[in-house]
Protein backbone atom coordinates (compact mmCIF):
# COMPACT_ATOMS: atom_id res chain seq x y z
CA UNK A 1 0.00 0.00 0.00
CA UNK A 2 0.87 3.65 -1.10
CA UNK A 3 1.12 5.65 2.25
CA UNK A 4 0.56 9.58 2.32
CA UNK A 5 4.05 9.86 4.03
CA UNK A 6 5.77 8.39 1.37
CA UNK A 7 4.28 10.52 -1.40
CA UNK A 8 5.10 13.69 0.67
CA UNK A 9 8.75 12.34 0.92
CA UNK A 10 8.89 12.28 -2.29
CA UNK A 11 11.57 14.07 -4.18
CA UNK A 12 9.83 14.10 -7.66
CA UNK A 13 6.89 15.29 -6.55
CA UNK A 14 7.72 17.79 -4.40
CA UNK A 15 9.54 19.66 -7.78
CA UNK A 16 6.57 18.42 -9.53
CA UNK A 17 4.19 20.68 -7.07
CA UNK A 18 7.04 23.29 -7.05
CA UNK A 19 7.16 23.84 -10.39
CA UNK A 20 3.55 23.72 -11.10
CA UNK A 21 3.12 27.18 -8.54
CA UNK A 22 5.51 28.99 -10.46
CA UNK A 23 4.15 28.30 -13.47
CA UNK A 24 0.72 29.29 -12.56
CA UNK A 25 1.60 31.96 -10.86
CA UNK A 26 3.48 33.26 -13.77
CA UNK A 27 0.37 32.77 -16.38
CA UNK A 28 -1.75 35.10 -13.71
CA UNK A 29 -3.56 32.14 -12.11
CA UNK A 30 -4.22 31.99 -8.07
CA UNK A 31 -2.34 29.70 -5.95
CA UNK A 32 -1.70 26.07 -6.33
CA UNK A 33 1.04 24.86 -4.94
CA UNK A 34 1.34 23.42 -1.10
CA UNK A 35 -0.87 25.80 0.18
CA UNK A 36 -3.51 24.81 -2.09
CA UNK A 37 -2.57 20.98 -1.86
CA UNK A 38 -2.07 20.62 1.21
CA UNK A 39 -5.63 22.03 2.32
CA UNK A 40 -7.07 19.93 -0.26
CA UNK A 41 -5.63 16.73 0.81
CA UNK A 42 -6.28 17.57 4.81
CA UNK A 43 -10.06 18.15 3.92
CA UNK A 44 -10.23 14.76 1.95
CA UNK A 45 -8.58 13.35 4.49
CA UNK A 46 -11.19 14.63 6.75
CA UNK A 47 -14.13 13.71 4.78
CA UNK A 48 -12.91 10.04 4.26
CA UNK A 49 -12.38 10.23 7.97
CA UNK A 50 -16.31 11.12 8.81
CA UNK A 51 -17.01 8.44 5.92
CA UNK A 52 -15.30 5.81 8.03
CA UNK A 53 -13.53 5.10 4.54
CA UNK A 54 -10.34 1.95 5.32
CA UNK A 55 -7.32 2.31 5.64
CA UNK A 56 -6.12 2.34 1.90
CA UNK A 57 -8.39 4.48 1.09
CA UNK A 58 -7.99 7.03 3.55
CA UNK A 59 -4.48 6.92 2.62
CA UNK A 60 -5.97 7.48 -1.15
CA UNK A 61 -7.81 10.37 -0.87
CA UNK A 62 -4.60 12.79 0.80
CA UNK A 63 -2.62 11.23 -2.09
CA UNK A 64 -4.49 12.30 -4.29
CA UNK A 65 -5.66 15.64 -2.59
CA UNK A 66 -2.06 16.15 -2.82
CA UNK A 67 -0.86 15.26 -6.19
CA UNK A 68 -4.02 16.57 -8.13
CA UNK A 69 -2.65 19.58 -9.35
CA UNK A 70 1.26 18.66 -9.80
CA UNK A 71 0.85 18.07 -14.16
CA UNK A 72 0.19 21.97 -14.36
CA UNK A 73 4.18 22.39 -14.80
CA UNK A 74 3.43 20.73 -18.15
CA UNK A 75 0.51 22.63 -19.17
CA UNK A 76 -2.67 23.96 -18.27
CA UNK A 77 -5.53 22.80 -20.32
CA UNK A 78 -4.19 18.65 -19.56
CA UNK A 79 -2.73 18.86 -16.28
CA UNK A 80 -5.36 16.48 -15.10
CA UNK A 81 -3.91 14.24 -17.32
CA UNK A 82 -0.12 14.83 -16.83
CA UNK A 83 -0.44 14.86 -13.23
CA UNK A 84 -2.64 11.35 -13.42
CA UNK A 85 0.34 9.54 -15.95
CA UNK A 86 3.49 11.26 -14.26
CA UNK A 87 1.61 9.38 -10.93
CA UNK A 88 1.67 6.24 -12.54
CA UNK A 89 4.90 6.85 -13.66
CA UNK A 90 6.60 7.09 -10.24
CA UNK A 91 3.97 4.32 -8.64
CA UNK A 92 2.57 2.21 -11.25
CA UNK A 93 4.29 -1.26 -9.87
CA UNK A 94 2.27 -4.21 -9.70
CA UNK A 95 1.94 -4.51 -6.06
CA UNK A 96 -0.23 -1.56 -5.79
CA UNK A 97 -2.05 -1.02 -9.06
CA UNK A 98 -5.61 -1.12 -7.85
CA UNK A 99 -4.64 1.84 -5.56
CA UNK A 100 -2.48 3.83 -7.90
CA UNK A 101 -5.42 3.51 -10.81
CA UNK A 102 -7.83 5.14 -7.97
CA UNK A 103 -6.03 7.70 -7.73
CA UNK A 104 -4.97 8.06 -11.64
CA UNK A 105 -8.64 8.75 -12.20
CA UNK A 106 -9.36 10.55 -9.10
CA UNK A 107 -6.39 13.27 -10.56
CA UNK A 108 -8.23 13.29 -14.04
CA UNK A 109 -11.67 13.09 -12.53
CA UNK A 110 -10.96 16.75 -10.73
CA UNK A 111 -10.80 19.20 -13.61
CA UNK A 112 -12.69 17.53 -16.73
CA UNK A 113 -15.74 19.14 -17.63
CA UNK A 114 -17.98 16.61 -18.70
CA UNK A 115 -17.19 14.18 -15.30
CA UNK A 116 -18.54 9.94 -15.01
CA UNK A 117 -17.26 9.81 -11.39
CA UNK A 118 -15.82 6.24 -11.12
CA UNK A 119 -14.56 5.91 -7.24
CA UNK A 120 -15.14 7.15 -4.16
CA UNK A 121 -11.30 8.34 -4.45
CA UNK A 122 -12.76 10.79 -7.22
CA UNK A 123 -15.50 12.32 -5.33
CA UNK A 124 -13.68 12.91 -2.31
CA UNK A 125 -11.29 15.25 -4.38
CA UNK A 126 -13.74 16.89 -6.64
CA UNK A 127 -15.23 18.01 -3.01
CA UNK A 128 -11.88 19.02 -1.56
CA UNK A 129 -10.49 20.68 -4.49
CA UNK A 130 -13.18 22.73 -5.77
CA UNK A 131 -14.33 24.10 -2.50
CA UNK A 132 -10.89 25.78 -1.75
CA UNK A 133 -12.26 29.69 -2.56
CA UNK A 134 -10.57 31.98 0.29
CA UNK A 135 -8.77 35.44 -0.11
CA UNK A 136 -5.66 33.70 1.07
CA UNK A 137 -5.57 31.49 -2.66
CA UNK A 138 -5.13 35.15 -4.49
CA UNK A 139 -1.72 35.59 -5.53
CA UNK A 140 -1.75 39.37 -6.94
CA UNK A 141 -1.20 41.82 -4.37
CA UNK A 142 -2.52 45.10 -5.99
CA UNK A 143 -5.69 45.43 -5.67
CA UNK A 144 -6.71 46.82 -8.87
CA UNK A 145 -5.19 43.81 -10.40
CA UNK A 146 -7.72 41.62 -8.27
CA UNK A 147 -10.76 43.80 -8.52
CA UNK A 148 -10.35 43.32 -12.64
CA UNK A 149 -10.13 40.08 -12.47
CA UNK A 150 -13.29 38.10 -11.66
CA UNK A 151 -11.48 34.12 -9.97
CA UNK A 152 -9.58 36.71 -7.74
CA UNK A 153 -12.11 38.88 -7.00
CA UNK A 154 -13.98 36.31 -6.10
CA UNK A 155 -11.80 34.27 -3.74
CA UNK A 156 -10.63 37.51 -2.93
CA UNK A 157 -14.08 38.04 -1.58
CA UNK A 158 -14.20 35.14 0.61
CA UNK A 159 -13.06 35.54 3.68
CA UNK A 160 -14.03 32.54 5.56
CA UNK A 161 -14.73 28.61 4.14
CA UNK A 162 -15.55 25.86 6.05
CA UNK A 163 -16.85 22.63 5.31
CA UNK A 164 -18.88 21.00 7.98
CA UNK A 165 -19.42 17.34 7.79
CA UNK A 166 -22.17 15.47 9.32
CA UNK A 167 -22.41 12.62 9.15
CA UNK A 168 -25.68 11.58 11.44
CA UNK A 169 -27.89 13.69 8.97
CA UNK A 170 -25.82 12.80 5.93
CA UNK A 171 -24.90 16.66 4.98
CA UNK A 172 -21.62 18.12 3.59
CA UNK A 173 -22.11 21.82 4.22
CA UNK A 174 -19.74 24.61 2.42
CA UNK A 175 -20.38 27.71 4.43
CA UNK A 176 -19.08 30.84 3.35
CA UNK A 177 -18.62 34.31 4.63
CA UNK A 178 -18.26 37.12 1.44
CA UNK A 179 -17.54 40.34 1.67
CA UNK A 180 -19.97 42.00 -0.41
CA UNK A 181 -18.12 45.30 -0.40
CA UNK A 182 -15.73 43.36 -2.50
CA UNK A 183 -17.83 41.36 -4.61
CA UNK A 184 -21.62 40.88 -5.62
CA UNK A 185 -22.80 37.76 -5.04
CA UNK A 186 -24.18 37.33 -8.23
CA UNK A 187 -20.47 37.62 -9.42
CA UNK A 188 -19.36 34.29 -7.24
CA UNK A 189 -22.27 32.64 -8.83
CA UNK A 190 -20.88 33.26 -12.25
CA UNK A 191 -17.86 31.50 -11.22
CA UNK A 192 -19.15 29.20 -8.94
CA UNK A 193 -22.45 27.86 -10.43
CA UNK A 194 -20.50 24.94 -11.92
CA UNK A 195 -18.00 24.41 -9.43
CA UNK A 196 -21.15 23.89 -6.86
CA UNK A 197 -22.89 21.60 -9.02
CA UNK A 198 -19.31 19.24 -9.35
CA UNK A 199 -19.21 19.39 -5.39
CA UNK A 200 -23.04 18.12 -5.33
CA UNK A 201 -22.76 15.65 -7.75
CA UNK A 202 -19.91 14.33 -6.00
CA UNK A 203 -21.68 14.71 -2.17
CA UNK A 204 -24.72 12.80 -3.91
CA UNK A 205 -22.18 9.73 -4.78
CA UNK A 206 -21.49 9.71 -1.59
CA UNK A 207 -24.66 9.27 -0.51
CA UNK A 208 -24.86 12.46 1.53
CA UNK A 209 -26.75 15.56 1.15
CA UNK A 210 -25.01 18.75 -0.14
CA UNK A 211 -25.36 22.41 1.28
CA UNK A 212 -24.12 25.40 0.15
CA UNK A 213 -24.74 28.72 2.98
CA UNK A 214 -22.98 31.97 1.74
CA UNK A 215 -23.43 34.64 4.94
CA UNK A 216 -25.49 32.45 6.42
CA UNK A 217 -28.29 32.40 3.93
CA UNK A 218 -29.07 28.81 3.36
CA UNK A 219 -28.62 28.38 -1.22
CA UNK A 220 -29.14 24.67 -1.42
FE1 LIG B 1 -6.52 21.35 -11.16
FE1 LIG C 1 -6.79 22.09 -7.49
Amino acid sequence: MLTFQQIKENKQIHEFIRRSAIYLKEIDYNDHGFRHVGIVSDRAGKIARTLKFNKQATESVKIAGYCHDMGNFLGRSFHHYWGAMLFHQLFGGESSIGQTADIMQAIVAHDKEEVKIMNKIAAVIIIADKSDVHRSRVLSKKIDKIRADIHDRVNYAVVDNHLILDSKKKIIKLSLTIDQKFVEVMDYFEIFTQRMIYCRSSVKYLGYKFSLEINKFKLS
